[in-house]
């Protein structure tokens, strides 16, 4: 089993980029495989993940290139250009593109399963395939989890669905169904969630109707390929965000971050604990051309900018609700700052943690507990007393790559050295950790 070996005592400080935005890779890749026409990404995130999403569409009988440097020319097969796969389609570790499948693939004419790795086959899917059948899909979970079986040959009809739990993947897969469906599709949110679907569909060309908590499109509608620049993911950068809130003697700096606000939940979190962030905003550009040397505001209307870090004191805050969809999958790392902040943190009401890559509250708790962090675990939060820092010791993140990533920030506030067991899945969202946490100053080998 791969671990982590991580030194405490590291000198934080410098200029990074973080690798392409997961979530916005998954989609350019779907919606370029159902759009007519060429779609060049650059800046994809060449992760497990997404290389999972890619393999399944050449499944599909998309033809997919691959170039050096991150750029990825996705060969349109239109709305009805899928041909029925050869097996089941393997997600890996992927919830996103196991999700987002389910509605692309409950209009088509043949059947398909999907399957994917052992953390996978606990996810729930029942949530997608509800809304899914009020449009006549024909799905089949058992008891709730993969595989996934779902039914050709159904016409799908518009729905009106309002989500039960504010979730972008529950979202995101009626929308698509909806791409195919008869009528309009309107999709009332809990709360607001990432909304990286909405912007790629209209930047395809998709008339899609906004309003604070609700999103509708009229079925029928064909997507026109376009180009899109994946700008760096915000969710990777938030390990850095906190290490450099946590011990950067100089500045450390992030470039090319993206700063979609339904994502950035994490930068109102760290500043209500007394942070020193500054983000500087890209000034937004028309088309980037050439190799975008520099990531910019891009045609499919996703914020960038450059993050500095200085490190604070933080002291610890009660999170507000409304800000729990907006850093969903951050709260790991949060709650190493929150370990490391003066007085009480409280977090309530993500009950959502429970049912991520692991039950990243339950796994979390284990590994504060491990490094002797105060705190008590609540059905739906955590409590942590901070201000103590961390013992060395060893973690082990059950195989979630957050959990893996966020404990390897801790060691820059540990008193002694730490390891962090069954790391192989940081691969699925951040190739190249290591050599990018090394370049920050942290003292991290992999063996
Ligand atoms: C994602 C949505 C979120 C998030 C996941 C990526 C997406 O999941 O946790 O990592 O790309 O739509 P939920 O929709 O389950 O909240």
């Amino acid at each position: 089993m791969q671990r982590y070996f991580c030194l405490p005592g590291s000198v934080i400080g410098g200029e990074l980029s973080v690798p392409g935005d997961k979530s916005i890779s998954h989609r350019s890749l779907m919606l370029g495989g159902i759009a007519e026409g060429t779609t060049e990404v650059r800046g994809f995130l060449e992760s497990e993940d997404c290389l999972a999403t890619l393999g399944a569409l050449r499944s599909l009988g998309v033809n997919i290139a691959r170039f050096g440097g991150n750029r990825v020319v996705i060969h349109g097969v239109g709305p009805e250009g899928f041909k029925a796969p050869a097996g089941p389609l393997d997600m890996g570790n992927a919830g996103t593109a196991m999700r987002l499948f389910m509605g692309l693939l409950a209009p088509q004419s043949f059947d398909s399963i999907l399957v994917g790795d052992a953390s996978l086959m606990k996810r729930p899917m029942e949530r997608v395939a509800v809304p899914l059948r009020l449009m006549n899909a024909s799905i089949t979970t058992h008891g709730g989890l993969p595989p996934v079986e779902i039914k050709g040959g159904q016409d799908l009809r518009a729905t009106e669905y309002e989500l039960p739990v504010a979730s972008a993947q529950v979202k995101s897969a009626v929308l698509l169904a909806a791409l195919r469906a008869d009528g309009r599709t309107k999709v009332i949110e809990p709360a607001p969630t990432r909304d990286h679907t909405e912007r790629m569909l209209s930047a395809f060309g998709v008339e899609v109707l906004r309003s604070e908590r609700t999103v509708a499109l009229e079925g029928g509608q064909v997507l026109r390929a376009t180009e899109v620049d994946v700008p760096g993911d915000f969710s990777s950068a938030a390990f850095f965000l906190v290490l450099g809130s946590l011990a950067a003697q100089k500045p450390l700096t992030l470039r090319g971050v993206g700063i979609n606000p339904t994502r950035t939940g994490l930068l109102e979190l760290l500043a209500m604990m007394g942070a020193d962030i500054r983000v500087r905003p890209k000034s937004p550009i028309e088309k980037p051309s050439g190799d975008v040397p520099e990531r910019v505001m891009s045609a499919i209307g996703e914020p960038v900018a450059d993050i500095e870090v200085h490190a604070s004191r933080l002291r610890g805050i009660t999170v507000p609700e409304a800000l729990v969809p907006l850093s969903i999958d951050e709260f790991p790392v949060f709650f190493i700052a929150a370990a490391c902040a003066e007085g009480e943190t409280l977090l309530r009401g993500a009950h959502e943690l429970r049912v991520k890559e692991s039950d990243r509250l339950a796994v979390m708790a284990e590994g504060l507990a491990r490094l002797g962090v105060e705190h008590e675990l609540l059905p739906d939060g955590i409590w942590i007393r901070g201000g103590s820092g961390f013992s060395g010791g060893t973690v082990d993140s059950h195989g979630d790559h957050r959990i893996a990533m966020a404990f390897a920030m801790a060691s820059a506030r540990a008193s002694g050295p730490l390891e962090i067991r069954d790391i192989a899945n940081v691969a699925t969202s951040f190739p190249g950790f290591v050599q990018t946490a090394r370049s920050a100053g942290l003292q991290i080998d992999e063996a």
